[in-house]
C-alpha cells in the first residue's frame, strides 16, 4: 500500500484531525513525505483541511473514482484496477484471471460498452450513471454453489446500500434488488472452474448499480437517486460479500427472506418454453422460491428468471 493510501485511510476513519508526525511516525516515513502525500490526495479532489499544529483532517471525498479510495474503505486487501471504460468488467476479469492474476481483486469502470446481463442479455451502462465492477472471489465454503454466490450478492448489495443511505431496498428473486418496485441494480456471477480437480477456482461476481437517471431512460428501472460516494458503495458491497462468505449461512439467508419483494406476489416465468402463472408463496431455507401454481400444486423453482404481474 502506498503512503498516500495508508494516509487516506488514517483520515477516512476519524472526525479528528491527526497531527503529521503521528502519520509519519506512524507509517515509518518523513513529515515531509506525509505533506507530500497530502497535496496529492488534495490535487485529486480530496478537500483535507491542514492546520498548523493541529494537523490534517478529511471534510470531503473526491467525487472521482479512485481505486486508493476503495482500498482505503475496504476491511480487506484487495488489488483494484480501474478502467475508465471497458467492455464489461466481468470480461475484464476473465482476462486478468488468464493471464495468471493471483489473489482476490476488484475491477471497476466509469463505463462499459458490452455490459452483459443474465441469460445473454445487455446491461447498459453508460458513463457517470452508475456503478459497475465485478469481484473476483476465491474460493469460501459459503461461496461454492453458484446460486448462493448471487443471492449473498444480492444480499451484500442491500446491506452496503441501507448502511449508506436510508433508502429500504428489496430483492426480487434471484438476486435483483428493486427499490419503490423499480430495479436499481442487476447481478451477474460466473464461476471459474478447474475441470481436473472439479473445484470452483474463482467467482467472479459483477454487479451493476443504478445511481442517477441516464439520457436514455428504460421503463421500470429504476435509481438510487441520492449522493453516494461511489468508492464507498463498491467498497461497502464488497466488505458485506466477505462478511457474508466468512460467516454462516443461515445468517444471510434469514436477511434474503426478510427482503423478499415476491412473497405473495401473483408471477409469470416460462417453463419448458410455455408461459406458467403462479403466486410465490416462501423462499425456503437453501434460497428456492416455493410457488402455488393454478391448478393448486406446489414446487419449487431452484433458477430462471420471473416476473410480477400487475394486480
Ligand atoms: C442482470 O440484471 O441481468 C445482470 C446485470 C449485471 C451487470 C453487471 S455490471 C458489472 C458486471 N459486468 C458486466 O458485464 N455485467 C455485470
Amino acid at each position: 500500500m502506498s503512503l498516500k493510501e495508508d494516509v487516506l485511510r488514517e483520515l477516512i476513519k476519524t472526525d479528528e484531525y491527526i497531527s503529521g508526525e503521528l502519520l509519519a511516525k506512524k507509517f515509518g516515513k518523513s513529515r515531509a513525505a506525509v505533506w507530500k502525500a497530502i497535496k496529492c490526495l488534495i490535487s485529486e479532489g480530496y478537500n483535507i483541511s491542514a492546520v498548523t499544529n493541529n494537523g490534517y483532517k478529511l471534510l470531503e471525498c473526491s467525487k472521482l473514482a479512485s481505486s486508493c479510495e476503495i482500498r482505503a474503505f475496504l476491511e480487506k486487501d484487495f488489488d483494484v484496477v480501474h478502467y475508465k471504460s471497458i467492455d464489461s468488467t466481468n470480461n475484464a476479469c476473465k482476462r486478468l484471471l488468464a493471464e495468471g492474476k493471483s489473489g482476490e481483486f476488484i475491477v471497476f469502470a466509469d463505463e462499459q460498452s458490452a455490459g452483459r446481463g443474465r441469460q445473454g442479455k445487455s446491461f447498459y451502462s453508460p458513463n457517470l450513471s452508475g456503478v459497475y465492477f465485478s469481484v473476483v472471489l476465491r474460493p469460501y465454503e459459503t461461496l461454492q454453489n453458484a446460486v448462493t454466490a448471487t443471492t449473498a450478492a444480492s444480499v451484500a448489495v442491500c446491506r452496503a446500500i441501507e448502511n449508506l443511505t436510508d433508502r429500504k431496498p428489496q430483492i426480487k428473486w434471484v438476486n435483483d434488488v428493486y427499490l419503490d418496485g423499480k430495479k436499481i441494480c442487476g447481478i451477474l456471477t460466473e464461476a471459474i472452474t478447474d475441470f481436473e480437480q472439479e473445484l470452483v477456482d474463482s467467482v467472479i461476481v459483477g454487479i451493476g448499480i443504478n445511481i442517477s437517471e441516464s439520457e436514455c431512460d428504460i421503463e421500470n428501472i429504476g435509481f438510487l437517486n441520492c449522493d453516494i460516494n461511489k468508492n464507498r458503495l463498491i467498497a461497502e458491497v464488497t466488505n458485506e460479500l466477505v462478511k457474508i462468505a466468512c460467516s454462516d449461512y443461515k445468517n444471510f439467508i434469514d436477511y434474503y427472506i426478510s427482503h423478499s419483494l415476491i412473497i405473495d406476489k401473483n408471477i409469470k416465468f416460462i417453463q419448458n418454453g410455455k408461459i406458467t402463472y403462479a403466486k410465490a408463496v416462501a423462499i425456503d431455507k437453501t434460497g428456492g422460491l416455493e410457488i402455488e401454481l393454478e391448478n393448486g400444486e406446489h414446487q419449487i423453482l431452484r433458477s430462471g428468471d420471473i416476473s410480477i404481474r400487475k394486480a
